[in-house]
């Protein structure tokens, strides 16, 4: 699909995130893939697109504000680009005006003109009376979120989380030591700064499509060391990944191992499974196997079986993906109150299926990228509860108000040596 201009594609993005309530990401991926539009003008349609997804409540008070009547749900988000370029943007006027208002159909035109024109006349105002509204409309999340994490971690750190939500993210990528060494890759990108201490995990300032195209390293948060760590993997070991897509840290296992001994990689998702292909391929990983398995089905396939037991699993199961909200965007708008019951659910589903794979004596590590502790402690106790055989032995979180990266929770059990 051809779009003539950054704005249509933030536009049309938009309408089809409402109408499939799809990942954000994933959708504009898609019509970035399909536009011919230069570099600039797709970094322009992007900061729209997540821009507006960011600042919904926002964008939405003021819209209540200027009309005191509803109006159809495309000329609603025309005014909600055209407020975000004029209020978060600060594109002159007479641009983020007239662009915009050309993306109405005729029938809208005047009204999206003259929605527009009133809020750069009341602009003091519309700015002061956001200051004095609830945190979930001043940083646009939804109030059941806002109260969790107020009981959960105080107000000041949720204000924090909030506002960390809301800002684009750093450009993280991790070196791969599999195909080159440390100094080598600083020569060869002087644009990366390393991150942290210790360490492999570096911050571009431009997108590293050379460092990416020869597998150097591959975009990843540091968070993601957390779990890599606690599992601690052992050249010549063999090690299960179940939930690996797609290969974050399937990869960066296969580099602590130093590509000796077997990585069995499983994933339900056949596409991601096939994105995890092409990264471990990418990065010079000779040891990993992938296979599609649905561990909720609680069946372990022939060829799994057949190479267990395992020195060590690692589940890095699906979740809220509450602590990496300001990477998935509208993650906010689609959470319900109800999910993290049924997450923990599926969580503790995968996690017992797996357990006979495991070793006595061996290792196995729960992660998540979630904030929320039904996800969290309480699937990590829950399991020792069925599980009495497993003890746990290290515990490790990070918080984006406290550590200044991606939230993240890893849990370390060890099976007891008794069979
Ligand atoms: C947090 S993501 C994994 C990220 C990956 N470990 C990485 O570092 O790149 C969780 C993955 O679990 C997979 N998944 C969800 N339910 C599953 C199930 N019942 N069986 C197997 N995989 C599942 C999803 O498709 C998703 O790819």
């Amino acid at each position: 699909m051809r779009q003539s201009s950054a704005r249509n594609l933030a536009l049309a993005a938009l309408q089809r995130w409402r109408k499939q309530k799809n990942r954000a990401d994933a959708i504009i991926s898609k019509f970035l893939a399909e536009t011919t539009l230069s570099a600039a003008d797709r970094a322009f349609a992007l900061e729209l697109f997540y821009g507006v997804l960011r600042n919904l409540s926002v964008l939405d008070f003021w819209i209540a504000r200027l009309r005191n009547s509803r109006f159809e749900v495309l000329l609603g988000d025309i005014v909600r680009l055209g407020l975000y370029q004029l209020f978060f943007l600060g594109i002159p006027e007479h641009a983020a005006l007239n662009e915009t208002v050309e993306l109405a159909p005729k029938r809208g035109r005047s009204l999206v003109n003259a929605i527009l024109r009133s809020a750069v006349r009341q602009r003091n105002e519309l700015s002061s009376a956001v200051a004095d509204q609830p945190l979930s409309v001043r940083q646009s999340h939804p109030q059941f979120l806002i109260a969790r994490w107020e009981k959960n971690f105080g107000s000041q750190a949720t204000e924090a989380l909030c506002q960390w939500n809301n800002r684009p993210p750093p450009l993280y990528a991790r070196i791969n030591e599999l195909k080159i060494e440390r100094e080598k890759f600083f020569r060869l990108y002087p644009d990366a700064q390393p991150f942290g201490g210790g360490e492999n995990f570096v911050e571009f300032t431009t997108f590293p499509t050379d460092a990416l195209g020869q597998g150097h390293c591959y975009i990843q948060d540091p968070s993601t060391a957390i779990a890599c760590r606690l599992l601690d993997p052992q050249p010549g070991e063999k090690i299960l990944d179940a939930c690996a897509a797609p290969g974050g840290k399937t990869s960066y296992i296969a580099e602590l191992m130093e590509n000796r001994g077997a990585l069995v990689a499983c994933d339900r998702d056949p596409e991601r499974l096939a994105t995890l292909d092409q990264n471990v391929a990418q990065l010079g990983t000779a040891i990993v196997r992938t296979f599609q398995v649905d561990w909720s089905r609680r069946i372990i396939p022939k060829q799994i079986a057949a190479l267990a037991p395992f020195d060590r699993l690692l589940v890095d199961a699906p979740c809220s993906n509450t602590g990496v909200m300001r990477r998935r965007v509208d993650v906010r708008w689609r959470l319900r109150p109800a999910d993290f019951a049924s997450l923990q659910k599926q969580q503790l589903e995968i996690l017992c299926s797996l357990y006979g794979l495991l070793r006595p004596g061996g290792v196995l590590v729960y992660s998540t990228c979630s904030l929320e502790p039904e996800e969290n402690e309480q699937v990590a106790q829950q399991l020792r509860h069925e599980l009495p055989a497993l003890r746990e032995t290290a515990r490790e979180s990070s918080f984006p108000f406290r550590d200044r990266i991606d939230g993240a929770f890893a849990a370390r059990l060890i099976r007891a040596s008794w069979p």
